[in-house]
């Protein structure tokens, strides 16, 4: 066999490069439940630091600094990270790094981090929870939103990173579904799960 191996990040960051743009210009809308259902349990954000874990090409980081949040945004794919800077506005701090391997974010240097969509696409939920909570300050918010896993894989791995299940909110999905018949069964079922957590302090 030739050429270089395949990677685990290498295959992650192709497959993501590889929709860039069709992610960018099919998935702009901010008004959807899930978003509306993770902004709400986020809370206010105005002034503090905020990780957008997994932030692909920007948007709900734009958001968040709309609201005045000083937005990071970590993402695998450099293709999604273009189009997202390209996007401004220049206050927001694009890193591209995995969500289990960011060490160029300081420990505790978050007071809120948030993830959407993202963390039913990370690999290594364990390794990128761990990351989580190391950068995340205590006692203080954590929410994502994520679908796909069983819901104990979450919680579980959630408790073992020091990372308490505060609330949770099961948003209807869009009305269109209804009448797509791709999406008409899902439409019957609740299919997205926003989670907000709180980070224990390391004495408890
Ligand atoms: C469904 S998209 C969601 C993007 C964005 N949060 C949003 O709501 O538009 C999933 C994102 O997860 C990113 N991703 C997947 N695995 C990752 C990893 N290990 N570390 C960082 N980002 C990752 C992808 O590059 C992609 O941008």
């Amino acid at each position: 066999m030739t050429g270089a191996p395949i990677t685990v990040v290498g295959m992650v960051n192709a497959r993501y490069d590889a929709v860039a743009e069709f992610y960018d210009a099919g998935f702009s809308d901010l008004d959807d439940p899930v978003l509306r259902a993770l902004l709400r349990l986020a809370g206010p954000v105005d002034g503090l630091r905020v990780l957008d874990l997994a932030c692909g090409h920007g948007r709900v980081s734009r958001e968040l600094a709309g609201l005045g949040a000083h937005v990071t945004g970590v993402d695998l794919s450099s293709a999604l990270l273009a189009k997202a800077r390209a996007a401004g506005p220049p206050s927001i701090r694009y890193v591209h790094a995995n969500a289990a391997d960011m060490d160029e974010l300081p420990d505790g240097s978050f007071e809120a981090v948030v993830c959407n969509f993202g963390l039913s696409d990370i690999d290594d939920l364990g390794g990128a929870l761990a990351e989580v909570g190391r950068v995340l300050r205590a006692t203080l918010r954590r929410q994502v939103g994520a679908n796909h896993r069983t819901l104990s894989t979450y919680v579980d791995e959630l408790s073992r990173n020091g990372l308490w299940l505060a609330a949770m909110s099961e948003p209807p999905a869009p009305e269109s579904w209804k009448s797509d018949p791709v999406r008409r069964e899902a439409a019957r079922l609740p299919v997205f799960l926003v989670a907000r957590c709180v980070r224990r302090s390391r004495e408890i």
